[in-house]
């Protein structure tokens, strides 16, 4: 067995898959370019059946990086032949197959005898080997699967060729001593594990994701799924960082390294948090804003007198480092695409273009642009490129005592569009505008408003969730003027919702 973990990164996937997160292709693009430089072994890119723009999201990945770029697929020919899609011209491609193995999900979910299951795993993993060598197979639901039955399906589809056997907690509910039994009966039952990768995926509906991937590893699996920051489906999948720093700090305990440059760990989460619109609790471990900060004055005199006596980890390993990059108005275009190459995002062509005439209507109304204004000026760039309609004026009337009025133009490519409207205060007004130019009516489900930086003149950055048809819908926006950054933000999601025309495919348990 060797002593090398290999990380699998899935937060273009499970990550993508958490409530009102909905990358655009540029989008991934940037946390896929971001993740390779961070090191991960695997990229994880969508679930090509999904929709066509899933898979023009994970073609996307394919072409722009050179590690091993997962598309995942259920055991049926057309998702299969969707993720063989989505992977053409990448260089090193995985299928990564699954099917649920527990009786709860063959009766109620899938409504498959055992023995179709098996078939159906076998015929799937041999179909998907015809396209690559590498296939990874999951057992859905595996611990709350009968180990007798998984081990007969496992044996099936590495028959079938597979090179990576992943044995999720689907739904968080194993515990670590639990699952080191499962993955040590299994071992036991199935010798051929020994000649392919044993793999963990763990969700943190109970808090122990990280733990219970470190169970998994002890038993024996050389492969773990993770998401950077911990998102994912519900409560989410073990935290990327967690994993690597823990490995990495007990390292004479396990004995166990992994390719990740940990260095790269925060710009990372910083990257995905923005782009995502998932916010980092302050005192999540590792990336946290209170991860590396003493408050008690008993911790702070430690930490002057040796930083090892309160701390495990140096903020300069994982990325932190105490100077931030500050550009002002004379700021050419030039130290604008270094900076942004220095917090993780390639922007180039148009993009640089927008981005930099987004960056001098800024400076000049700021003097300092620091380093949160320019990952929201490159976050806001990448997402501008694929909206399909664009705010050109947003007029607001408002007096105390009157309602607010709102007079709103769009271009939608082709021509412009006006509408008036009236609503309770301005945003109101505007929002109620949007939904008359394009032609929706949607329930605002989430209005969060905050300031990327500090001071006075800080950006304003906003974050809606709408709802329509029994699915949600984000976008966010910044501008120093906060009604236009809530108009912007209300289009996008108006503009995904609209243009979400595919029926949504059947996600549970995924
Ligand atoms: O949680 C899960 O079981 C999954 C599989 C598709 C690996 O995400
Ligand atoms: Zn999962």
């Amino acid at each position: 067995m060797t002593d090398t973990v290999r990380i699998f990164d899935t937060t273009l996937r499970d990550g993508e898959q958490s409530p009102g997160i909905a990358l655009n292709a540029a989008e991934k693009v940037e946390i896929a370019r971001q993740l390779e430089r961070l090191g991960v072994d695997i990229i994880e890119a969508g679930f090509a059946i999904s929709s066509p723009g899933e898979v023009e999201g994970i073609r996307a990945v394919g072409h722009a990086v050179d590690c091993v770029v997962a598309s995942l697929a259920r055991t049926n020919d057309e998702d299969v032949d969707a993720a063989i899609d989505s992977l053409q011209g990448a260089s090193s491609p995985r299928i990564h197959v699954f099917i649920a193995t527990s009786d709860i999900h063959l009766e109620h979910k899938l409504r498959m005898s055992r023995e179709q299951v098996i078939e159906s795993a076998g015929r799937a993993v041999a179909r998907a080997k015809a396209f690559t060598s590498d296939v990874e197979f999951s057992c859905e639901d595996a611990t709350r699967t009968d180990i007798d039955y998984m081990a007969q399906v496992v044996r099936v589809a590495i028959a079938a060729g597979a090179t990576t056997i992943n044995i999720p907690d689907t739904v968080g509910y194993t515990v670590p001593e639990e699952y080191v039994e499962i993955l040590g009966g299994l071992r036991e039952r199935v010798p051929e594990l020994d000649g392919v990768i044993l793999s963990v995926h763990c969700h943190n509906d109970l808090g122990l994701a990280v733990a219970n991937s470190m169970a998994g590893v002890m038993a024996g699996a050389r492969q773990v799924e993770c998401t950077i920051n911990g998102i994912g489906e519900r409560a989410g999948n073990a935290s990327l960082e967690e994993v690597v720093m823990l490995l990495r700090t007990r390292k004479p305990r396990f004995g166990l390294d992994t390719s990740i440059n940990t260095s790269e760990i925060v710009r990372t989460s910083r990257m995905v948090s923005r782009l995502t619109g998932y916010a980092v609790q302050p005192n999540k471990a590792i990336v946290g804003r209170n991860a590396f900060a003493h408050e008690a004055g008993i911790h702070q005199h430690g930490v002057l007198a040796d930083r090892r006596t309160y701390e495990i980890m140096d903020a300069e390993s994982v990325g932190l480092s105490g100077s931030d990059i500050v550009l002002g108005k004379h700021s050419g275009r030039h130290a604008l695409r270094q900076a942004f190459a220095d917090l993780g995002f390639t922007i180039e062509g148009d993009e640089l273009k927008r981005a930099f005439d987004r960056f001098k209507e800024i400076a000049d109304r700021k003097q300092r642009i620091s380093s949160l204004d320019l990952e929201a000026i490159a976050s806001d760039s990448l997402r501008d490129r694929e909206d399909d309609h664009h705010l050109v004026s947003l007029a607001i009337t408002t007096r105390t005592g009157d309602r607010a009025r709102a007079e709103i133009t769009v271009s939608n490519g082709e021509e412009e569009l006006t509408a008036e409207a009236e609503g309770d205060g301005p945003v109101d007004a505007a929002f109620q505008a949007i939904n008359r130019v394009m032609g929706v009516s949607l329930t605002l489900a989430e209005y969060t408003i905050g300031a990327v930086s500090s001071g006075a003149d800080a950006l304003g950055e906003v974050r809606v969730v709408v709802e329509s048809g029994g699915r949600t819908f984000s976008a966010q926006a910044v501008s120093t003027d906060v009604t236009e950054a809530s108009a912007e933000a209300y289009l996008r999601a108006c503009s995904h919702a609209k243009t979400a025309t595919e029926p949504e495919q059947e996600l549970a348990g995924v």
